[in-house]
């Protein structure tokens, strides 16, 4: 293997992942790369993983504070959950083990915004960042670094880290330089300056990241391939919600509330979300644009079908196949892909400025329009919130995609008031389940919970819905937004207790 670590004085600090964890100690703050199962450090985390195991078998408190981009894969946050050595978590994550030891209490869990964990460090309110473990593609000759599959919080983590380690992925295309924009002109408050985007596809940064070479304590070499879930295949459920979806972005264009060629596309986690790009496909719209936090498997499809010209994102989130396809034409890609820090892919100011559509899936969705993208009956976290809220709160307009039913049939996702609140009522334009879509824009409470039950819910739970307004309308008489606050939660109470929402 021919070494891609560049810069000849670098090549002094290659070593193994064992001795590269051995910089890692008990009650560090490690800032790792990682995006969605893209773009993380492939060695590190298990030989600190083997590391923190073997301290507790001596009896050593050794236990991290260990932030990334959002989710990774279970090579890094499966591995260090395991051992019980992860003290803190942030911003995002979905692996099981991890999930588990969060809802047992084990793990402390920031669950954040992911556009908010970045300004969070840099201004100081998290602690010091010890070390950063990052992923690149290669290392120039110069030492500035080529990122790989994404860049996250990347930047950051560099920036702000006292120590940096580093894992060279030559599985990773060298064809990916280029593809990057890393925005450098963050600032704190007072200082802060408009970010001069103005189109998906605008570059306002460089193609590289850059570090202070002599942070480097330690470079790992790796060959070893990012590990994404693939996505189910599509159903009747997700394309009869791609279905709706479609028709309802068809419906704007005629009213002349959409420019033809739409406006940038974000598109969230998901299956459901990735069979609503897969409906685009066969739909008769072109020259569309994205402005999202993930590339998945339907927008390459898109780009190939020459209807997505630009997609901006963060991170790729393909599945096994297309990852390879994405590696084997990274220069071909390079044309339509920019991949960004996440505080610029998910920034508020660009998403409101850029007219950003977003789709994101949901868990559960009340008659008047809240919505609970993160917790299984109030309690038990799922994910977390994701880029969801940043891009829900800016969207010029905000949609939810589900299914109307979880469980078989027991669950509503539509429900009489959610367990959790991640976005409120006046963040949701549109709820989108197979039954129907709901357009929420300019409605007052009493009227969307009407839409909402008769366009979304399942026909087996519309009456109950219906009774529980009327029910509501007559306890909370003569008011905005009528509750009997004795039932609102009487359904998830049921899920509990009989493990069905049906009456
Ligand atoms: N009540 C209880 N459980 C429910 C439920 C409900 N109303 N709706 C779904 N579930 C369960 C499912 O049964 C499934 O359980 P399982 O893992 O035991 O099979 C689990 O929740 C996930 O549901 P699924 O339908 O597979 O979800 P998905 O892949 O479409 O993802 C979210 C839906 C909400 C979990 C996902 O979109 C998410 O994490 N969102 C938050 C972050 C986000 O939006 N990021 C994007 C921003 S760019």
């Amino acid at each position: 293997m021919t070494s891609r670590v560049g810069k000849a004085s670098l090549r002094s600090k290659i070593m193994s992942a064992e001795e590269a964890a051995q910089f890692i100690e008990d009650g560090h703050n490690v800032g790792m790369s990682g995006f969605t199962g893209a773009g993380y450090p492939k060695v590190v985390p298990t030989a600190l993983a083997n590391r923190i195991r073997q301290q507790h078998a001596a009896g050593h408190q050794f236990r991290i504070g260990l932030w990334t981009g959002a989710s990774t894969a279970p090579e890094l946050d499966g591995a260090l959950a395991e051992t019980g050595g992860v003290r803190t978590r942030l911003p995002y994550q979905s692996d099981p083990v991890t999930r588990t030891m969060i809802n047992d209490g084990v793990i402390d869990y920031n669950d954040i915004h992911l556009s908010h964990l970045g300004p969070l460090v840099r201004e100081g309110f998290l602690g010091k960042l010890d070390v950063a473990v990052i992923e690149v593609a290669a290392i120039t000759d110069d030492g500035r670094l080529i990122p790989s599959s994404s860049i996250g919080n990347n930047k950051v983590w560099l920036d702000e880290a006292e120590k940096v380690i580093l894992e060279v992925n030559s599985w990773q295309s060298l064809e990916l330089e280029g593809m990057h924009d890393v925005y450098e002109k963050f600032a704190l408050p007072p200082y802060r300056m408009p970010v001069q985007m103005t189109r998906p596809g605008d570059r306002i940064g460089q193609p590289y990241l850059s570090v202070d070479n002599d942070k480097i304590i330690g470079i790992v070499e790796t060959n070893h391939p990012d590990r994404n879930t693939p996505f189910k295949a599509l159903d009747e459920t997700s394309q009869a919600i791609a279905g709706h979806f479609i028709e309802f972005l068809e419906h704007e264009v005629r009213l002349g509330r959409l420019p033809k060629e739409l406006l940038p596309l974000q598109s969230g986690v998901g299956n459901i979300a990735n069979a609503v790009l897969a409906g685009l496909l066969d739909s008769d719209f072109e020259g569309l644009t994205s402005y999202t936090e993930v590339i998945q498997d339907g927008m390459v499809d898109l780009i190939d079908s020459g209807k997505l010209s630009v997609a901006s994102a963060t991170a790729f989130s393909l599945s096994p196949d297309y990852a390879e396809r994405m590696n084997d034409n990274a220069q071909r890609y390079r044309r339509n892909i920019i991949l960004r820090p996440q505080e610029i892919s998910n920034h508020p100011e660009l998403i409101r400025r850029l007219g950003v559509i977003a789709c994101n899936g949901l868990i559960e969705a009340d008659i008047y329009g809240n919505v609970n993208s993160t917790h299984i009956m109030g309690s038990r976290m799922q994910n977390g919130i994701g880029g969801s809220g940043d891009f829900a709160r800016n969207a010029y307009i905000s949609c939810f995609v589900t299914p109307s039913t979880a469980k078989g049939g027991a669950i509503s996702a539509i429900v009489p008031f959610v367990s959790h609140v991640d976005h409120t009522e006046h963040d949701t334009s549109v709820i989108v389940t197979e039954q129907g879509l709901a357009d929420l824009r300019g409605l007052a409470p009493r009227k969307r919970a009407d839409l909402i039950i008769e366009k979304c819910a399942h026909p087996a739970y519309r009456p109950a819905l219906h009774d529980y307004v009327e029910r509501a309308k007559q306890v909370a008489n003569g008011q905005h937004t009528p509750h009997d606050l004795s039932l609102a939660h009487e359904w998830h109470r049921r899920f509990l207790v009989e493990g069905t929402m049906a009456h």
